[in-house]
Protein backbone atom coordinates (compact mmCIF):
# COMPACT_ATOMS: atom_id res chain seq x y z
CA UNK A 1 0.00 0.00 0.00
CA UNK A 2 1.14 3.84 -0.81
CA UNK A 3 2.05 5.40 2.14
CA UNK A 4 3.24 9.10 2.68
CA UNK A 5 5.54 10.44 5.21
CA UNK A 6 3.13 10.31 7.99
CA UNK A 7 1.67 6.54 7.41
CA UNK A 8 -1.28 7.69 5.87
CA UNK A 9 -2.36 5.81 2.62
CA UNK A 10 -4.08 7.75 -0.29
CA UNK A 11 -7.50 6.78 -0.56
CA UNK A 12 -9.92 10.24 -2.06
CA UNK A 13 -9.39 11.87 -4.89
CA UNK A 14 -11.10 15.53 -4.92
CA UNK A 15 -11.05 17.01 -8.35
CA UNK A 16 -12.30 20.51 -9.45
CA UNK A 17 -13.34 20.47 -12.41
CA UNK A 18 -13.49 24.02 -13.01
CA UNK A 19 -12.08 27.27 -10.84
CA UNK A 20 -15.46 29.34 -11.90
CA UNK A 21 -17.82 30.21 -9.44
CA UNK A 22 -21.43 32.31 -9.89
CA UNK A 23 -21.15 33.07 -6.39
CA UNK A 24 -18.95 35.01 -4.43
CA UNK A 25 -18.87 33.86 -0.91
CA UNK A 26 -16.85 36.02 1.60
CA UNK A 27 -15.03 33.22 2.97
CA UNK A 28 -13.88 32.23 -0.72
CA UNK A 29 -13.91 34.41 -3.37
CA UNK A 30 -14.86 37.88 -1.62
CA UNK A 31 -16.40 40.33 -4.69
CA UNK A 32 -13.96 43.04 -4.09
CA UNK A 33 -10.98 41.30 -5.67
CA UNK A 34 -10.47 40.27 -8.98
CA UNK A 35 -9.83 37.10 -10.44
CA UNK A 36 -7.88 35.40 -13.37
CA UNK A 37 -9.64 32.45 -14.39
CA UNK A 38 -8.62 29.39 -16.03
CA UNK A 39 -9.21 29.38 -20.29
CA UNK A 40 -11.66 26.80 -21.21
CA UNK A 41 -8.75 25.13 -23.04
CA UNK A 42 -6.78 24.37 -19.98
CA UNK A 43 -9.49 22.45 -18.61
CA UNK A 44 -8.54 18.88 -17.75
CA UNK A 45 -11.53 17.01 -20.49
CA UNK A 46 -13.51 13.70 -19.56
CA UNK A 47 -11.68 11.68 -21.18
CA UNK A 48 -8.06 12.89 -19.43
CA UNK A 49 -10.24 13.13 -16.10
CA UNK A 50 -10.85 9.57 -16.64
CA UNK A 51 -7.31 8.49 -17.64
CA UNK A 52 -5.84 10.22 -14.57
CA UNK A 53 -8.53 8.84 -12.28
CA UNK A 54 -8.20 5.17 -13.79
CA UNK A 55 -4.22 5.53 -12.41
CA UNK A 56 -5.03 7.28 -9.08
CA UNK A 57 -6.97 3.81 -8.44
CA UNK A 58 -4.05 1.86 -8.63
CA UNK A 59 -2.19 3.80 -6.36
CA UNK A 60 -5.47 3.17 -3.71
CA UNK A 61 -7.99 6.04 -4.41
CA UNK A 62 -11.61 4.33 -3.67
CA UNK A 63 -13.24 7.71 -3.63
CA UNK A 64 -14.21 10.68 -5.56
CA UNK A 65 -15.04 14.06 -4.64
CA UNK A 66 -16.11 16.81 -7.90
CA UNK A 67 -15.77 19.71 -6.64
CA UNK A 68 -15.17 22.83 -8.51
CA UNK A 69 -15.30 26.54 -8.12
CA UNK A 70 -18.94 25.50 -9.40
CA UNK A 71 -18.92 22.39 -11.14
CA UNK A 72 -22.25 22.20 -12.74
CA UNK A 73 -21.10 25.21 -14.69
CA UNK A 74 -19.55 22.23 -16.74
CA UNK A 75 -21.80 21.13 -19.60
CA UNK A 76 -20.00 17.88 -19.72
CA UNK A 77 -20.35 17.31 -15.83
CA UNK A 78 -22.77 14.31 -16.26
CA UNK A 79 -20.29 12.85 -18.72
CA UNK A 80 -17.35 12.77 -16.71
CA UNK A 81 -19.39 11.31 -13.28
CA UNK A 82 -20.70 8.40 -16.40
CA UNK A 83 -17.01 7.79 -17.49
CA UNK A 84 -16.14 8.13 -13.51
CA UNK A 85 -18.47 5.48 -11.79
CA UNK A 86 -17.76 3.14 -14.60
CA UNK A 87 -13.82 2.69 -13.64
CA UNK A 88 -13.22 -0.56 -11.52
CA UNK A 89 -12.00 0.05 -8.19
CA UNK A 90 -14.19 3.58 -7.39
CA UNK A 91 -16.61 3.08 -4.77
CA UNK A 92 -18.06 6.24 -4.48
CA UNK A 93 -18.34 9.33 -6.24
CA UNK A 94 -19.91 12.56 -4.95
CA UNK A 95 -20.90 15.73 -5.64
CA UNK A 96 -19.83 19.37 -3.81
CA UNK A 97 -22.52 22.55 -5.30
CA UNK A 98 -23.86 25.34 -4.31
CA UNK A 99 -27.24 23.93 -5.53
CA UNK A 100 -28.16 27.21 -7.72
CA UNK A 101 -28.31 25.27 -11.04
CA UNK A 102 -29.06 21.59 -8.99
CA UNK A 103 -32.65 21.62 -10.04
CA UNK A 104 -32.62 21.31 -13.36
CA UNK A 105 -29.73 18.78 -13.73
CA UNK A 106 -30.68 16.23 -10.80
CA UNK A 107 -32.31 13.38 -13.76
CA UNK A 108 -29.37 13.79 -15.86
CA UNK A 109 -27.53 13.34 -12.59
CA UNK A 110 -28.66 10.29 -11.77
CA UNK A 111 -28.94 9.18 -15.43
CA UNK A 112 -25.20 9.18 -15.10
CA UNK A 113 -24.82 7.31 -12.86
CA UNK A 114 -24.62 10.00 -9.30
CA UNK A 115 -25.47 8.46 -6.01
CA UNK A 116 -24.25 11.79 -3.35
CA UNK A 117 -24.71 15.04 -3.64
CA UNK A 118 -23.43 17.76 -0.79
CA UNK A 119 -24.94 21.17 -1.37
CA UNK A 120 -23.39 24.28 0.50
CA UNK A 121 -26.62 26.81 2.87
CA UNK A 122 -25.15 29.38 4.90
CA UNK A 123 -27.93 30.55 5.90
CA UNK A 124 -32.08 30.32 5.77
CA UNK A 125 -32.67 34.14 5.12
CA UNK A 126 -32.68 35.35 1.83
CA UNK A 127 -31.52 38.82 2.63
CA UNK A 128 -28.58 37.09 5.25
CA UNK A 129 -27.44 34.54 2.43
CA UNK A 130 -27.19 37.26 -0.02
CA UNK A 131 -24.77 39.04 2.43
CA UNK A 132 -22.88 35.76 2.43
CA UNK A 133 -22.57 34.83 -0.75
CA UNK A 134 -23.24 38.06 -2.64
CA UNK A 135 -25.60 37.16 -5.68
CA UNK A 136 -29.01 37.20 -6.25
CA UNK A 137 -30.26 33.52 -5.87
CA UNK A 138 -33.31 31.89 -5.23
CA UNK A 139 -33.12 30.04 -2.28
CA UNK A 140 -35.88 28.43 -2.30
CA UNK A 141 -35.11 26.60 -5.04
CA UNK A 142 -31.56 25.65 -3.93
CA UNK A 143 -33.23 24.40 -0.64
CA UNK A 144 -36.34 22.90 -3.35
CA UNK A 145 -33.19 21.07 -4.91
CA UNK A 146 -32.33 19.24 -2.34
CA UNK A 147 -35.80 17.94 -0.98
CA UNK A 148 -36.08 17.17 -4.72
CA UNK A 149 -32.58 15.16 -4.60
CA UNK A 150 -33.20 13.47 -1.60
CA UNK A 151 -36.74 11.87 -2.53
CA UNK A 152 -34.90 11.08 -6.43
CA UNK A 153 -32.92 9.05 -3.86
CA UNK A 154 -29.93 10.38 -3.51
CA UNK A 155 -27.67 10.76 -0.29
CA UNK A 156 -27.43 14.50 0.27
CA UNK A 157 -25.97 16.63 2.73
CA UNK A 158 -25.50 20.37 3.15
CA UNK A 159 -22.62 22.23 4.21
CA UNK A 160 -22.19 25.51 6.19
CA UNK A 161 -19.49 27.65 7.00
CA UNK A 162 -20.58 29.25 10.45
CA UNK A 163 -19.26 32.95 10.30
CA UNK A 164 -19.71 35.00 13.95
CA UNK A 165 -21.25 37.72 12.84
CA UNK A 166 -23.16 36.54 9.55
CA UNK A 167 -24.89 33.37 10.47
CA UNK A 168 -23.82 31.98 14.09
CA UNK A 169 -27.17 33.19 15.46
CA UNK A 170 -28.56 30.93 13.08
CA UNK A 171 -27.06 27.72 14.10
CA UNK A 172 -30.22 26.15 15.67
CA UNK A 173 -32.25 27.42 13.07
CA UNK A 174 -30.04 25.60 10.46
CA UNK A 175 -30.44 22.22 12.93
CA UNK A 176 -33.65 22.53 13.00
CA UNK A 177 -34.51 22.91 9.74
CA UNK A 178 -32.19 20.14 8.17
CA UNK A 179 -33.05 17.93 10.91
CA UNK A 180 -36.73 18.34 9.82
CA UNK A 181 -35.92 17.43 6.60
CA UNK A 182 -34.25 14.54 7.75
CA UNK A 183 -30.72 15.39 5.57
CA UNK A 184 -27.40 15.45 7.47
CA UNK A 185 -25.86 19.05 8.17
CA UNK A 186 -22.49 19.55 8.64
CA UNK A 187 -21.11 22.96 10.77
CA UNK A 188 -17.90 23.83 9.53
CA UNK A 189 -15.32 26.12 11.33
CA UNK A 190 -14.30 28.92 9.10
CA UNK A 191 -11.00 27.77 7.59
CA UNK A 192 -7.80 30.14 6.98
CA UNK A 193 -7.81 28.30 3.77
CA UNK A 194 -6.69 30.64 0.37
CA UNK A 195 -4.89 34.36 0.57
CA UNK A 196 -8.36 36.44 -0.46
CA UNK A 197 -10.52 36.10 2.62
CA UNK A 198 -10.16 38.07 5.94
CA UNK A 199 -9.70 35.30 8.09
CA UNK A 200 -9.40 35.74 12.01
CA UNK A 201 -9.45 33.34 14.70
CA UNK A 202 -12.11 35.78 15.98
CA UNK A 203 -14.62 34.87 13.17
CA UNK A 204 -14.35 31.24 13.84
CA UNK A 205 -17.20 29.80 16.16
CA UNK A 206 -15.68 26.96 17.30
CA UNK A 207 -16.79 22.87 17.76
CA UNK A 208 -17.53 23.63 21.08
CA UNK A 209 -19.35 26.64 20.95
CA UNK A 210 -21.57 25.15 18.34
CA UNK A 211 -22.18 21.79 20.24
CA UNK A 212 -22.56 24.38 23.74
CA UNK A 213 -25.80 26.12 21.70
CA UNK A 214 -27.23 22.68 20.09
CA UNK A 215 -27.16 21.13 24.06
CA UNK A 216 -29.52 24.01 24.67
CA UNK A 217 -31.97 22.77 22.29
CA UNK A 218 -31.28 19.27 21.61
CA UNK A 219 -30.62 15.83 22.60
CA UNK A 220 -28.06 13.76 21.12
CA UNK A 221 -25.09 12.00 20.99
CA UNK A 222 -21.63 11.34 19.18
CA UNK A 223 -20.99 8.62 17.34
CA UNK A 224 -17.85 6.87 16.94
CA UNK A 225 -14.68 8.54 14.98
CA UNK A 226 -12.95 6.80 11.74
CA UNK A 227 -9.51 8.23 11.35
CA UNK A 228 -10.00 9.48 8.28
CA UNK A 229 -13.50 11.10 9.07
CA UNK A 230 -13.10 14.98 8.03
CA UNK A 231 -16.26 15.47 10.63
CA UNK A 232 -17.64 15.10 14.14
CA UNK A 233 -20.34 13.28 14.14
CA UNK A 234 -23.75 13.18 16.19
CA UNK A 235 -27.04 11.49 16.33
CA UNK A 236 -29.96 13.31 17.12
CA UNK A 237 -31.63 10.78 20.28
CA UNK A 238 -35.46 11.20 19.29
CA UNK A 239 -35.47 10.70 15.29
CA UNK A 240 -31.45 9.48 14.74
CA UNK A 241 -31.18 12.24 12.21
CA UNK A 242 -27.49 12.70 11.79
CA UNK A 243 -25.28 16.00 12.11
CA UNK A 244 -21.76 17.23 12.16
CA UNK A 245 -18.99 19.43 12.86
CA UNK A 246 -16.23 20.08 10.44
CA UNK A 247 -13.34 21.70 13.13
CA UNK A 248 -10.25 21.68 11.18
CA UNK A 249 -9.49 24.88 13.02
CA UNK A 250 -10.06 23.76 16.67
CA UNK A 251 -9.97 19.80 16.18
CA UNK A 252 -7.56 19.07 12.98
CA UNK A 253 -7.69 15.72 11.54
CA UNK A 254 -4.29 15.57 9.84
CA UNK A 255 -3.57 12.56 11.44
CA UNK A 256 -5.73 10.40 9.21
CA UNK A 257 -5.48 12.60 6.28
CA UNK A 258 -6.00 10.25 2.96
CA UNK A 259 -7.38 13.01 0.71
CA UNK A 260 -5.17 14.12 -2.54
CA UNK A 261 -6.64 17.86 -4.58
CA UNK A 262 -6.79 17.63 -8.30
CA UNK A 263 -6.95 21.60 -10.16
CA UNK A 264 -8.79 22.07 -13.37
CA UNK A 265 -6.07 22.34 -15.21
CA UNK A 266 -3.95 18.87 -14.03
CA UNK A 267 -1.92 20.46 -10.92
CA UNK A 268 -2.15 17.82 -7.61
CA UNK A 269 -2.09 19.65 -4.08
CA UNK A 270 -1.11 17.49 -1.45
CA UNK A 271 -3.05 19.28 1.55
CA UNK A 272 -6.04 22.10 1.39
CA UNK A 273 -3.15 24.58 2.29
CA UNK A 274 -0.29 23.66 -0.48
CA UNK A 275 1.71 26.30 -1.44
CA UNK A 276 2.25 24.44 -4.61
CA UNK A 277 0.68 21.76 -6.84
CA UNK A 278 2.69 19.74 -9.44
CA UNK A 279 1.27 19.74 -12.94
CA UNK A 280 0.76 16.18 -14.06
CA UNK A 281 2.89 15.07 -16.96
CA UNK A 282 0.86 14.86 -20.79
CA UNK A 283 3.55 12.04 -21.00
CA UNK A 284 5.77 9.96 -19.33
CA UNK A 285 4.79 7.80 -15.69
CA UNK A 286 1.70 8.87 -14.50
CA UNK A 287 1.75 6.76 -11.61
CA UNK A 288 5.49 7.05 -10.73
CA UNK A 289 4.94 10.65 -10.26
CA UNK A 290 1.69 10.42 -7.94
CA UNK A 291 3.46 7.87 -6.55
CA UNK A 292 6.73 9.94 -5.47
CA UNK A 293 4.93 13.38 -4.66
CA UNK A 294 2.72 10.81 -2.44
CA UNK A 295 5.47 9.29 -0.58
CA UNK A 296 7.38 12.47 0.21
CA UNK A 297 3.73 14.13 1.36
CA UNK A 298 4.20 15.12 5.19
CA UNK A 299 1.49 18.06 4.93
CA UNK A 300 -0.35 18.95 8.39
CA UNK A 301 -0.98 22.38 8.17
CA UNK A 302 -4.31 22.30 10.03
CA UNK A 303 -1.97 20.52 12.78
CA UNK A 304 0.90 23.31 12.47
CA UNK A 305 -1.54 26.54 11.73
CA UNK A 306 -0.26 28.19 14.91
CA UNK A 307 3.43 27.35 14.19
CA UNK A 308 3.77 28.02 10.69
CA UNK A 309 3.15 31.36 8.63
CA UNK A 310 2.17 30.36 5.03
CA UNK A 311 2.02 33.13 2.43
CA UNK A 312 0.92 31.79 -0.70
CA UNK A 313 -1.65 29.39 0.08
CA UNK A 314 -4.01 27.44 -2.90
CA UNK A 315 -6.94 29.45 -3.21
CA UNK A 316 -10.03 27.31 -2.31
CA UNK A 317 -12.22 27.38 -5.46
CA UNK A 318 -8.79 26.08 -7.32
CA UNK A 319 -8.87 23.08 -5.41
CA UNK A 320 -12.54 22.72 -4.25
CA UNK A 321 -12.39 22.19 -0.37
P1 LIG B 1 -17.88 12.98 2.75
O1 LIG B 1 -17.34 12.22 1.58
O2 LIG B 1 -19.33 13.24 2.64
O3 LIG B 1 -17.47 12.40 4.06
O4 LIG B 1 -17.24 14.42 2.60
P2 LIG B 1 -16.22 15.24 3.46
O5 LIG B 1 -16.42 14.90 4.91
O6 LIG B 1 -14.87 15.11 2.89
O7 LIG B 1 -16.75 16.72 3.34
P3 LIG B 1 -16.97 17.72 2.14
O8 LIG B 1 -16.29 17.26 0.92
O9 LIG B 1 -18.42 18.02 2.08
O10 LIG B 1 -16.24 18.98 2.73
C1 LIG B 1 -16.78 19.66 3.82
C2 LIG B 1 -15.79 20.66 4.38
O11 LIG B 1 -14.68 19.99 4.91
C3 LIG B 1 -15.29 21.63 3.33
O12 LIG B 1 -15.25 22.92 3.88
C4 LIG B 1 -13.93 21.13 3.05
O13 LIG B 1 -13.08 22.14 2.63
C5 LIG B 1 -13.53 20.56 4.40
N1 LIG B 1 -12.53 19.53 4.20
C6 LIG B 1 -12.66 18.39 3.48
N2 LIG B 1 -11.50 17.71 3.48
C7 LIG B 1 -10.64 18.46 4.22
C8 LIG B 1 -9.29 18.30 4.57
O14 LIG B 1 -8.63 17.35 4.18
N3 LIG B 1 -8.72 19.28 5.34
C9 LIG B 1 -9.41 20.34 5.77
N4 LIG B 1 -8.79 21.22 6.53
N5 LIG B 1 -10.71 20.54 5.44
C10 LIG B 1 -11.30 19.61 4.68
N1 LIG C 1 -13.73 27.87 5.44
C1 LIG C 1 -14.56 26.80 5.56
N2 LIG C 1 -15.27 26.29 4.55
C2 LIG C 1 -15.20 26.91 3.37
N3 LIG C 1 -15.81 26.65 2.19
C3 LIG C 1 -15.38 27.57 1.29
N4 LIG C 1 -14.50 28.41 1.86
C4 LIG C 1 -14.38 28.02 3.16
C5 LIG C 1 -13.62 28.50 4.26
N5 LIG C 1 -12.80 29.55 4.17
C6 LIG C 1 -16.78 25.58 2.01
C7 LIG C 1 -17.79 25.80 0.93
C8 LIG C 1 -18.33 24.43 0.70
C9 LIG C 1 -17.18 23.53 1.05
C10 LIG C 1 -16.64 22.75 -0.08
O1 LIG C 1 -16.18 24.40 1.58
O2 LIG C 1 -18.79 26.66 1.31
O3 LIG C 1 -19.40 24.15 1.56
FE1 LIG D 1 -18.94 29.97 -2.63
FE2 LIG D 1 -18.27 27.45 -3.31
FE3 LIG D 1 -18.36 29.39 -5.14
FE4 LIG D 1 -16.44 29.39 -3.31
S1 LIG D 1 -16.72 27.87 -4.91
S2 LIG D 1 -17.63 31.17 -4.02
S3 LIG D 1 -17.55 28.59 -1.53
S4 LIG D 1 -20.08 28.62 -3.96
FE1 LIG E 1 -5.25 17.00 5.13
FE2 LIG E 1 -4.03 19.36 4.93
FE3 LIG E 1 -6.58 19.19 5.72
FE4 LIG E 1 -4.61 18.37 7.34
S1 LIG E 1 -4.97 20.46 6.64
S2 LIG E 1 -6.55 17.33 6.93
S3 LIG E 1 -3.20 17.50 5.84
S4 LIG E 1 -5.76 18.63 3.70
Amino acid sequence: MLLDRLNRPLRVLRISLTDRCNLRCNFCMPPDKNYSFLKRNELMSSEEIEGIVKTFVKLGVRKIRLTGGEPLLRKDLEEIIERVVKIEGIEDVALTTNGVFLRKRLRELKEAGLKRITVSIHSLNPKKNRLIVNRDVNLYEVLEAIEEARDMGFKVKVNSVIIRGYNDEEIIKLANYFKGKKITLRFIEYMDVGTVNDWSYKKVVSADEILARLSKKFHFYQLPQKPEDTALRFRYKDDNVEFGIIASVTKPFCKGCDRIRLSADGKIFTCLFSDKGYKLPKKGNLEEFIKEIWENREDRYSELRNKIYRKRKVEMFKVGG
